[in-house]
């Protein structure tokens, strides 16, 4: 269990890390406690931290980590081997006290039927996804923080074809897929004494590995330029997920990241590339403590003059919609959430 290495020290609110309806501990300045259970801020009562306790054992925590936390490194985003975040912030920068907040890594997997049977998408869409994927369509997944975008890509990469030798990179080892040709890199955060790997770098590597698919965990910055690089290249049939509020925005958001790579390239060339590059969008959404597929869009032509992506919606898209229905009818059953 991989909070083994940090229980030790962390002995009054060892029950609340290991309470599996707790998917968020914080402990803050002032030594309250908080909780998120089921998406719900929960304030602990009875439980208190001293100061200085808390401040020993976040120290004594990040060496246990590999990593440091002192006055002149105040600041410490460390993972767990299961993933885990372990964040802490040390006075003065957190006034009144230390703050230390822990998110549990907590994917459930789901089978591609599975979320068929949860409403997040419709049978229709998942045809769709997955004749795109034989296809060797770019997907790209889009949607915020926890709204499913992980899950939807593994449960899609049971449609990968066996014979594809497969590279998956990661910035934290989530994805659980089993293929036959498949290897894995993940990013490596700087930490004392040891420099970054990040997802830029291995996607460079990743091409000295005659991959037949790229999957890339995230998209969050300059490794957009380059995974565009790789699909223009041949390397189609990319899986990958971003950040975004809807499909179009995440096209926005990719140019932003392409952007970020530093190259010196005209915007509008960005836009074709994508255009060119991508071409179907899936997005995600939390609404009513559920996900849903809100948007499935094929992406087409790009228009420089207005700036304007040529999107066409995939019939059948309205998943959202239909599910959404289901679940505030008064006969239907709660889903429950995970
Ligand atoms: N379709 C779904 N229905 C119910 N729960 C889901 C669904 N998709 C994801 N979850 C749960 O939501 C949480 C966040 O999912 P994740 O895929 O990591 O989101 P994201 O990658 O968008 O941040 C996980 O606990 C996961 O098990
Ligand atoms: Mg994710």
């Amino acid at each position: 269990m991989s909070f083994d290495v940090i229980l030790p020290f962390l002995r009054p609110i060892a029950h609340l890390i290991l309470d599996p309806a707790i998917t968020e501990v914080m402990v803050n300045g002032s030594g309250r406690i908080f909780v998120e259970r089921d998406g719900r801020l929960e304030t602990v009562a009875g439980v208190t931290v001293r100061e200085q306790n808390l401040r020993v054992a976040v120290r004594n925590l990040a060496r246990a980590l590999g990593d440091d936390i002192s006055e002149e490194r105040p600041l410490l985003d460390s993972r767990l081997p299961d993933g885990s975040r372990v964040a802490a912030a040390l006075p003065p920068v957190s006034l009144g006290g230390t703050t230390l907040t822990i998110r549990k890594f907590r994917t459930q997997h789901f089978t591609a039927g599975e979320l068929v049977r949860l409403g997040t998408l419709t049978a229709a869409q998942l045809e769709t996804l997955h004749r795109s994927i034989a296809a060797r369509d770019n997907i790209l997944i889009s949607g915020g923080t926890g709204t499913g975008k992980t899950t939807l890509l593994n449960a899609l990469t049971a449609f990968l074809p066996e014979r594809d030798r497969l590279v998956l990179i990661e910035d934290t080892a989530e994805l659980q897929l089993e293929a036959p040709n498949l290897v894995r890199f993940e990013a490596r955060r700087e930490q004392v004494g040891l420099p970054a790997v990040s997802i830029r770098d291995l996607l460079r590597a990743t091409l000295r590995h005659r991959p037949d698919r790229i999957l890339v965990g995230e998209v969050r910055g300059g490794e957009a330029f380059d995974l565009l690089q790789a699909l223009n290249t041949g390397h189609s049939g990319t899986l990958s997920t971003i950040h975004a509020n809807s499909a179009e925005q995440a096209l926005t958001r990719f140019t932003s990241c392409v952007l970020q790579s530093g190259i010196d390239l005209p915007y509008a060339a960005i836009r074709y590339g994508i255009a060119q590059s991508l071409q179907l969008l899936v997005h995600l959404e939390r609404r009513h403590e559920r996900r849903l597929v809100t948007e499935l869009m094929r992406v087409g032509r790009y228009d420089a003059r207005s700036d304007s992506f040529d999107m066409q919606h995939v019939p059948g898209g309205a998943a959202g919609d239909d599910a959404c229905q289901i679940h505030l009818a008064p006969t239907s059953k709660p889903v429950p959430r995970r």
